[in-house]
Formats: structure tokens, C-alpha cells, sequence
């Protein structure tokens, strides 16, 4: 286990079981249907991965990138987007796959541009869902983990853009963060 690790929450196995799961609920809700699957840049990449090998449903696949400022501790609500679609949303079956559903606001804001898009239908699945920190009403249709407030790294999440190459979901010892002026995963 890394050194700066004080927990493993999800382990290699636990992730696998997850994207199973998951991948087979939404191979029989869009039975018949074509989706557009959407990443949020960057913290989504490993979990996308994984999931999309054993989505059988018709998909294609496209990346937004969202950055927040403001804040330092936490997503201020003002999010601004970095890269924008490269397909055409018009009449599509949107998923989009997150690694953490959190405060909500980056969600709240790519949800609502997706439907401004013409999109038919919008869904979430989120890796990990933190109902306890969320100040938008917004929901995942698909979540791998509810989780409490832990801060959490790996499996694609960072701290300060280090730790996504962990295999696993683990929780950043205090003492890595505690004298910075973040919070953020
Ligand atoms: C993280 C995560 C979500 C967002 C969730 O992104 O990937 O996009 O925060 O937080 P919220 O629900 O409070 O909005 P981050 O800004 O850390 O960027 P990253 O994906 O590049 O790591």
C-alpha cells in the first residue's frame, strides 16, 4: 500500500464487482438504444475504462473537461468549461460517468449544458456517491459506493493531480494535506 495511504476503502476486487454490476444494469436499461457515453475529465478515466469494456449496449463515447474555482477548499459552484463535446448531442442517450459525485455543483452544471445540447435523456453513474457534502439537488442513477466524507484518492481520483495511478480507492493520510490550503480529491 502507498505510504500516504491510511485505508483501503475499495480494493482491486471491490472495483471489478462494481463495474460489473453497474455495466449490467445499464446494458438492460438501454436495451435497444444507442448511448453516448461521457467522461468528466480527469478523475473519471480509469473507472470509464473499465466500465465501458463490458457495456455490450450500441455506445460511442466523447470527453468534456470542467475545472471550479473560487474556493480553495472545496467547488465553489462556479465551474467553467475546459473542453467542450466533440459530437453532436441532439436526440441523444447521454451517460455520463463520473469518479465522485461530491458537492454536486460540477454535476449540476454538466447535467443541465447536456440538456441545452438537446439532448433525449441524461443519466449519471458515479464511482462514488457523497450524499453528506451535497448542496445541489442532484442524483446518481448508477453509483459503485456510497461513501461518508473521507477524502479519497486513487483509481483515477487525485490529490494536487497525484495518487490516480493507485489500483485502488484509498483515504489520503491527514498529515499528506493538512498544512495545505485544499481539500479538494
Ligand atoms: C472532482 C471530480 C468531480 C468533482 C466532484 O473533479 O472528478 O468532477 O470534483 O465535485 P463536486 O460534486 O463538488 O462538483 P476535480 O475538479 O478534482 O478534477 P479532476 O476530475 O481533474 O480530478
Amino acid at each position: 500500500m502507498n505510504k500516504d495511504i491510511s485505508e483501503i476503502l475499495l480494493d482491486e476486487n471491490r472495483l471489478e464487482q462494481i463495474t460489473v454490476d453497474i455495466s449490467e444494469q445499464i446494458n438492460s436499461d438501454y436495451k435497444g438504444k444507442s448511448i453516448l457515453i461521457v467522461g468528466v475529465l480527469k478523475g473519471s478515466f480509469i473507472f470509464l475504462a473499465d466500465l465501458m469494456k463490458k457495456i455490450t449496449a450500441d455506445c460511442t463515447l466523447d470527453f468534456i473537461a470542467v475545472s471550479s474555482y473560487g474556493a480553495s477548499t472545496e467547488s465553489s459552484g462556479h465551474i467553467r468549461l475546459t473542453k467542450d463535446f466533440s459530437e453532436d448531442l441532439t436526440d441523444r442517450h447521454v451517460l455520463i460517468v463520473e469518479d465522485i459525485l461530491d458537492t454536486g455543483n460540477t454535476l449540476s452544471y454538466v447535467k443541465e449544458y447536456i440538456f441545452r445540447k438537446g439532448a433525449a435523456s441524461v443519466k449519471i453513474c458515479t464511482l462514488l456517491d457523497k450524499p453528506s457534502r451535497r448542496t445541489k439537488p442532484i442524483y446518481a442513477d448508477y453509483a459503485g459506493a456510497v461513501i461518508e466524507d473521507f477524502f479519497v484518492v486513487g483509481y483515477g481520483l487525485d490529490y494536487d493531480e497525484r495518487y490516480r495511478n493507485l489500483p485502488y480507492v484509498g483515504i489520503l493520510k491527514e498529515e499528506v494535506y493538512q498544512n495545505q490550503n485544499k481539500t479538494k480529491e
